[in-house]
């Protein structure tokens, strides 16, 4: 019988509380193993703030969007720092065999290191982005593409009603998964992505073409870590990083709504649909995902198979090393770009 510990890193993302059930409900079903769950991500195994997790605690949560647990980017080894010693300590007073930590490449970041100093540790790949690699998805992000499809069938009908350009900026950090998927399911008539700089003179150009040969009206979706071609456009970056380094993106949809107005006279305007994106509950295919890799995990940390984060292949799921997981994000396929660029105009 095992004492496992979990905690919910980063951004939070529908289907965190399916992942913490299923952990849950599978370690009891098995050899009736307990549960600690870390509250704010690492800096609750830092500050020893932990709740007991049990079937009656995290009855009812498959639906919820959000963690019961909080989360945080708090990291341990920010500023040239080494937390591994009061995390180890925290495991110790708490009697943790494993620990399972749900997050991205920030939170499962820290769980490598603890790895590396013989802490066992089992990864749980989270992020509406879906940028990890290892994995070929993360729950969360059907979630958030079904999200941004449903307000880009919104601003469909206001867009052709006023013959308008409507900028739409979705989340993604530096990969146009989100922008993409979504893109197509709602029809866009340009996608920019960050993986593909874009010229501003060519996405006018592109507007223009289409306005002319009929529709008045445009659909433009813009990943939020999209960035003209250099010197091509001055954008307005912001400089706040959080614990981990990252810039603050978002914006960008701003500047194109100005450009694109500026330079066609076509009335445009802007939304963009920041933290919507994360709210809420998840979709079905992200509850079945996410309860999936929560046995998995559960299966590896009772097998002792450690330094391992679960993913899904094809239709498996698997477990492969965090070090392979995290050796690379998982950029936007450009075969997946290249049929959205059909149906652009
Ligand atoms: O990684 C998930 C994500 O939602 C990104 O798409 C976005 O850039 C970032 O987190 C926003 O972070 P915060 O919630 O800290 O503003």
């Amino acid at each position: 019988m095992a004492r496992i510990g979990l905690l919910t890193g980063g951004g939070d993302c529908p289907g965190l509380n399916a992942v913490i059930r299923a952990v849950v409900r599978r370690g009891l079903a098995g050899e009736g193993h307990s549960f600690v769950g870390f509250r704010h991500g690492w800096a609750g195994v830092l500050a020893d703030d932990a709740i007991e997790l049990t079937r009656e605690s995290t009855a009812g949560i498959l639906p919820r969007g959000g963690t019961i647990l909080g989360t945080s980017r708090t990291n341990p080894f920010a500023d040239g720092q080494d937390g591994t010693a009061s995390i180890r300590r925290t495991l110790e007073a708490r009697g943790v065999h494993v620990l399972i930590p749900i997050g991205g490449e920030d939170t499962l970041g820290v769980a490598l290191r603890l790895h590396g100093a013989g802490i066992p540790v089992v990864g749980v790949p989270k992020t509406i982005d879906n940028d990890l690699g290892g994995t070929d998805v993360t729950f969360g992000f059907q979630t958030a593409v079904q999200i941004v499809t449903d307000a880009i069938d919104r601003l469909h009908t206001t867009a052709e009603s006023h013959n308008r350009v409507m900028v739409v900026e979705v989340m993604g950090r530096h990969a146009g998964w989100i922008a993409t998927h979504a893109g197509i399911a709602g029809g866009a008539d340009a996608i920019l992505v960050p993986e593909r700089p874009f010229s501003i003179d060519e996405v006018v150009a592109h507007l223009r073409r289409r306005h002319e040969r009929g529709p008045n009206f445009s659909i433009v979706v813009v990943a939020e870590g999209a960035t003209p071609r250099e010197g091509t456009l001055q954008t307005h970056e912001s400089t706040a990083t959080d614990a981990f380094g990252h810039v603050r993106l978002g914006g960008i949809g701003v500047t194109l709504e100005r450009e694109i107005e500026q330079r066609t006279g076509y009335e445009s305007r802007v939304t963009i649909l920041g933290h919507v994106q994360r709210g809420g509950t998840p979709v079905a295919y992200d509850r079945v995902l996410a309860t999936r890799f929560g046995v998995g995990a559960m299966d590896a940390a009772a097998g002792g198979r450690f330094g391992v984060m679960v993913a899904l292949r094809s239709t498996d799921v698997v477990e492969v090393s965090l070090a392979e997981a995290l050796r690379e994000p998982k950029l936007l396929d450009p075969a997946l770009y290249e049929t959205a660029q059909l149906f652009f105009g």
